[in-house]
């Protein structure tokens, strides 16, 4: 049977591994630049078409023109959600200019290299942490006890969230991007998952005005206190601005760099050729190492733009409101623009990826961060636990509809035990 678009909106499609769904991409990548599918979104229960972008030059050229390709009517889902629920679930990440602009300068101010220095510093602290967490056991699910912890305890550091509401904010957001999963939400009737991402989302926020609502009193050196304090007249975020920018980075800088530590493991295990090259020379291979990693898992599937005007690209003639939806793990293995594409490959030299987005506006604000983290981690655990072994399959996340990232929730780890350092 011929292998159709329409297959992406297949859930067994998302349950596949990895390497079985990018090659069944590689045969739809040459049917053409846009594909179209129809999909039922679990939430709405409606039909929701879109154009499926699955080559590197269109999802680069889509994303360079936010004028004629906008995220401003759902660049997170492809059903259109109502403009209020939208924003509280995805601030800035759904807007276009000068709303987009504006909240994104705000924020940007505070991430900077210079200004994250502290941050960038905390990482090789918490890192420690978390592996001397599991260095005497032996065995982990590596999800549970390090990919998931460690990006969310950064944020939180970096936000000034209390360890004490750590495991609030873990499964706040664990709801969030794993509403498809019983395993997370606790049900999969679709009325109470709407529910419980109601209620997550109320969680974050309420725990965010809170914690701004002191910081505006008390100010101390994070990032919430810089962004609701105006000290040199700049422009701050406002109240109702606050919480949906948490909730987008505690959903955008977590699932994501938690998805690239686990996918990452598993490439190691399936290429021990590469493995052993990384290993051969730490210091030397990681940069490339890492871009070979975000490349090769694309944590996050796929973005949304949505045509403001009829327009023709590629050959194609697109309506008003037509959708598309840029696949960044399609794309990140396009022949045209990647050499042996298929191959994880931790020296690829000239590595072009799109995983952290085109360029454009809306291109990762986290990238230097999620580098930092990926880096250490992966330098960590193969100095510390030098014989690390994946010791079963990934469980991938069950997502509600299209998986906005390609999380996997359980990946047995072993090694030989060692002592912690950090104590
Ligand atoms: C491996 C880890 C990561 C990957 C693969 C990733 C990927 C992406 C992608 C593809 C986008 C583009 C959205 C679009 O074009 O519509 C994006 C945006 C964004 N990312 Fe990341 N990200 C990662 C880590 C992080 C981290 C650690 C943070 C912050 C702590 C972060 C914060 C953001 C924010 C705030 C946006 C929205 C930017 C905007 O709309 O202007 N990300 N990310």
């Amino acid at each position: 049977m011929t292998l159709t678009a329409q297959t992406i909106a297949d859930p067994e499609f998302w349950r596949q591994p990895l390497a079985n769904r990018m090659a069944e991409f590689a045969v739809l990548r040459e049917q053409g630049p846009f594909l179209r599918v129809t999909v039922a979104d679990p939430l709405t229960m409606t039909d929701e078409d879109f154009f499926a972008v699955t080559r590197y030059a269109e999802v680069v050229e889509i994303s360079k023109r936010p004028a004629d390709f906008c995220s401003g009517r759902g660049s997170t889902a492809v059903a259109d959600l109502p403009t209020e629920a939208m924003e509280f679930f995805g601030s800035f990440i759904v807007m276009d200019d000068p709303r987009h602009a504006r909240q994104r300068g705000i924020v940007a101010r505070s991430f900077t290299p210079r200004q994250l220095a502290g941050v960038l510093d905390s990482v090789e602290r918490v890192c420690t942490e978390v592996v001397d967490g599991i260095c005497e056991t032996g065995q982990v699910d590596l999800v549970e006890a390090v990919s998931q912890p460690f990006p969310l305890l950064i944020i939180c550091d970096m936000m000034g969230i209390p360890r004490s509401e750590f495991t609030t904010v873990l499964n706040a957001t664990n709801v969030i991007l794993g509403a498809g999963d019983p395993e997370m939400v606790g049900t999969d009737n679709p009325e109470e998952i709407l529910g419980a991402l109601i209620g997550a989302g109320m969680e974050l926020a309420n725990l965010m005005n809170d914690l701004a609502e002191d910081r505006r009193k008390n100010p101390t050196d994070d990032l919430t206190s810089a962004l609701v304090h105006n000290t040199l007249g700049e422009d701050v975020l406002a109240p109702d601005e606050l919480a949906p920018f948490f909730i987008l980075l505690a959903v955008a800088g977590n699932d994501t760099t938690r998805t690239g530590i686990s996918h990452g493991m598993n490439l190691l295990a399936q290429n021990p050729g590469e493995r052993a090259k990384w290993q051969a020379d730490i210091e030397g291979t990681t940069p490339k190492a890492v871009e070979e990693i975000v490349r090769a898992a694309s944590p996050v599937t796929f973005m949304r733009r949505t045509a403001t005007r009829a327009l023709s690209l590629s050959g194609h003639d697109f309506d008003e409101g037509d959708k598309v939806v840029l696949f960044y793990g399609a794309a990140n293995r396009d022949p045209r623009v990647f050499d042996d594409p298929e191959t994880f490959n931790i020296s690829r030299d000239p590595n072009p990826h799109v995983g952290f987005g085109g360029p454009g506006p809306h291109f990762c604000l986290g990238a230097h961060l999620a580098r930092r983290e990926l880096s250490v981690m992966f330098r960590q655990l193969l100095t510390r636990l030098p014989d690390i072994e994946v010791v079963g399959d990934p469980v991938p996340l069950q997502a509600l509809g299209i998986p906005l990232v390609g999380g996997i929730k359980h990946l047995p780890v072993r090694f030989t035990p060692t002592a912690p350092v950090g104590r």
